[in-house]
């Protein structure tokens, strides 16, 4: 859709996702906060690579909700697997996904968060078709994505998105449109919606 699709991330940029300043640049407690969990969610930390919102995003689901952190690459998810032995937690579950299905239980799923993810995704219509069929009626899905508005953001201009693109996208599977919000000092935060009656509405033909 007019936008040239980066490169993966590969287990070398785990010191980079888990560098000590990324609190600081990117405020993470925002993003949780504007997620709005209230406790036993299911969650998706889709592209969770060494899981900096996974382990992060467990605690707010408590007990009775859970963290599935979906990867594409063995090393993240050994990464994610022996985190949360080291750290006790019981609720984040790690996931193999594949580039064109994230191998998600269908109409299951409260929230996918995808962290800085989007724009790598090799099958993106694929894989958020694939999204969109695991989430519940009302279940969000949540963009963070270095604003490519912003000269000022300090990263290559592939590994960014527009507020535009994203939206334009995200129309194309049937994800409506709630929210963005400008609160993070270097990303968009974009929040969309399956629609209750989303699977009647997407399959109307065009003029009904
Ligand atoms: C830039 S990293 C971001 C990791 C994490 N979200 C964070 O913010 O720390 C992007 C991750 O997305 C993963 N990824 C790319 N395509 C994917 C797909 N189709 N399904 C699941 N994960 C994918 C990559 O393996 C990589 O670990």
């Amino acid at each position: 859709m007019g936008r040239e699709i980066a490169q993966v991330m590969g287990p070398g940029g785990i010191p980079w996702l888990d560098r000590l300043e990324r609190d600081d640049q990117e405020k993470p407690s925002i993003v949780l906060d504007a997620l709005k969990l209230r406790g036993g969610e299911t969650v998706v930390d889709l592209g969770a690579g060494s899981g900096y919102f996974t382990f992060r995003i467990a605690p707010r689901v408590g007990r009775a909700g859970k963290v599935l952190a979906v990867e594409i690459q063995d090393e993240m998810l050994q990464t994610i697997r022996q985190r949360a032995q080291a750290l006790k937690v019981t609720n984040v579950e790690a996931a193999k996904g594949s580039e064109t299905d994230p191998n998600l239980p269908a109409k299951a799923v409260d929230l996918v968060l995808m962290v800085d993810v989007y724009h790598e995704l090799a099958y993106p219509f694929e894989v958020m078709t694939k999204i969109r069929e695991a989430l519940k009626p009302g279940g969000r899905v949540v963009f963070l994505e270095y604003r490519k508005e912003d000269p000022d953001v300090p990263i290559k201009l592939v590994h960014k998105m527009s507020v535009e693109q994203v939206k334009r996208e995200m129309k194309a599977v049937g994800l409506a449109h709630m929210q963005t919000l400008e609160t993070l000092p270097l990303q968009h935060i974009l929040v969309f919606e399956k629609p209750v009656a989303g699977e009647l509405l997407f399959l109307q033909p065009q003029g009904m």
